[in-house]
């Protein structure tokens, strides 16, 4: 029987595997970077302001581009994630690029302790993270758990509505209702689809968009915001329309679905 700690190590082994095939990917687009692109969409600078000299903690920040994206803006930021591998990139990259920014190598479930139970202004998680997650509410406790009273989650991530679909086409292929892990054996990335890959075992979970509002409630935050985006951030299907800055859309003959969301959740004053 497997673990999900043996899930997560296989999930770790992937993400390790990936990050140099990453950083060398048009779709990352580092040279771009490094000379001054801010990675984030126009809507999140528009849903998540005043970010200027806050404490900001980015939950599986991968290697840091979006992190020190925010930190371009005047936020002060730290990066958390499990891959070491990742981690060491972003601190070369905000060191190279003369950016103030902590990074720390650490599983989002240790995240409280790894940061020394320090609380932030604002918790930020993106594209690509939940479904790595395998409980979704003991994660909505450690984002309470970082954030200072009056702090604020942004969430920005893959529409789970979406993930019930084949990987060709519009057909139901996948439960939308299920506590078990969906396993992948899936060589490359959706970064480079033909990079030559060892470690391709994943383990993802779908988490509905009542367990993520349940679970964040739970955890005593109040919800400010819950937008359903009709666009998506990679190739999703082989007919997705790709628009402006890495962003993908249903073509015109074919009905809109959710594909992403993003959702601002704030801790209340004690
Ligand atoms: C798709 S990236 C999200 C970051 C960002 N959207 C990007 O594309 O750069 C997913 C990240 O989650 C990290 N990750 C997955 N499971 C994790 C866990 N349990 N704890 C910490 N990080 C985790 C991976 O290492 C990876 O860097």
């Amino acid at each position: 029987m497997t673990t999900d700690a043996e899930r997560l190590d296989a999930n770790r082994r992937n993400w390790d595997e990936r990050v140099p095939i990453h950083l060398a990917s048009p779709y990352y687009d580092l040279a771009a970077f490094r000379a001054g692109r801010n990675t984030l969409h126009p809507f999140e600078l528009e849903e998540l302001t005043d970010v200027a000299g806050k404490a900001l903690v980015h939950l599986q920040c991968h290697f840091g581009m979006d992190t020190l994206s925010w930190a371009r803006l005047g936020a002060r930021v730290t990066g958390l994630d499990f891959s070491n591998a990742a981690i060491e990139q972003a601190r070369a990259l905000a060191h190279e690029l003369n950016i103030e920014a902590d990074f720390v190598t650490s599983n989002v479930y240790d995240a409280v302790a790894a940061l020394q139970q320090r609380q932030f202004d604002i918790v930020y998680v993106n594209m690509g993270s939940l479904v790595w997650l395998p409980d979704v509410h003991v994660w909505a406790d450690i984002v309470a758990q970082l954030l200072r009273p009056g702090g604020r989650l942004y969430l920005l991530d893959g529409h789970p509505y979406s993930h019930v679909f084949g990987e060709e086409q519009l057909t139901v292929e996948v439960d939308y209702f299920s506590a078990e892990p969906m396993r992948w054996d899936e060589p490359g990335s959706y970064a480079d689809a033909n990079a030559s890959t060892a470690h391709n075992t994943t383990f993802e979970w779908t988490h509905t968009i009542g367990s993520i509002i349940t679970s964040l409630a739970t955890a005593g935050l109040h919800i400010e915001f819950l937008h359903e985006r009709a666009e998506a951030y990679y190739q999703r299907w082989p007919f997705l329309e790709h628009g402006a800055e890495n962003t993908y859309r249903m073509p015109a003959d074919m009905p809109t679905i959710p594909l992403t969301y993003s959702l601002m959740a704030t801790k209340p004053h004690a």
